[in-house]
């Protein structure tokens, strides 16, 4: 298992393994209906307006995530379910979240399902996130403002 910087070349994959989740699966066309392209999210990393990590395990990506320099927005987090409970997500969290407070984000966000059933309610709750009660188009927004993980790059 190995934990890397993401690279433009890596976006055609990252975007089939979000359709891949066992839940909040987002395809490759509803990406695009919120104008979210491997293409246009190549540009935005190599404009370094985003930044994310990658986990790599038996020859092939696993999981992934990524953030939003200017916002503080933690964007997207996503495991292949075979590799769900075994740390990765969180890992790959602290990375996210150490850059963004490098960047002087004392508050870091993102919006997330509302939905208590979903692995994702309980994650982010059990990482220290909490929910602001505020919802975006239908999402609950959560923030994270606790200590910069130890993990973080
Ligand atoms: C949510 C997701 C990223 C979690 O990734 P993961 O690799 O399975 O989570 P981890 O194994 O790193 O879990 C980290 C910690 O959270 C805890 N945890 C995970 N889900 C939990 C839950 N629902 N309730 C309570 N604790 C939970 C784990 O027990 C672990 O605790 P520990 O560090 O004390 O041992 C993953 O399930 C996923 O990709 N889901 C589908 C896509 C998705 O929903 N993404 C988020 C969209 S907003």
């Amino acid at each position: 298992m190995h934990i890397r910087e993401t690279r433009p070349d890596d976006l055609p994959a990252l975007f089939a393994l979000r359709a891949q989740t066992r839940e909040n699966a987002l395809g490759v066309e509803e990406l695009a209906g919120y104008g979210i392209t491997p293409e246009s999210s190549a540009a935005a990393m190599q404009r370094d307006e985003i930044k994310g990590w990658l986990c790599e395990a038996d020859g092939s990506i696993v999981g992934f995530a990524s953030g939003d320099r200017a916002s503080g927005e933690m964007l997207v987090l996503a495991m292949l379910p075979d590799y769900e409970g075994r740390g990765i997500g969180k890992a790959l969290l602290d990375h996210v979240v150490g850059w963004l407070q490098s960047l002087g984000h004392a508050r870091i966000w993102l919006v997330a399902n509302p939905d208590p059933t979903v692995r994702a309610h309980g994650f982010y709750r059990h990482c220290g996130w909490t929910a602001t009660g505020e919802l975006i188009g239908g999402e609950e927004v959560m923030e994270y403002r606790g200590v910069q993980p130890r993990s973080a790059a």
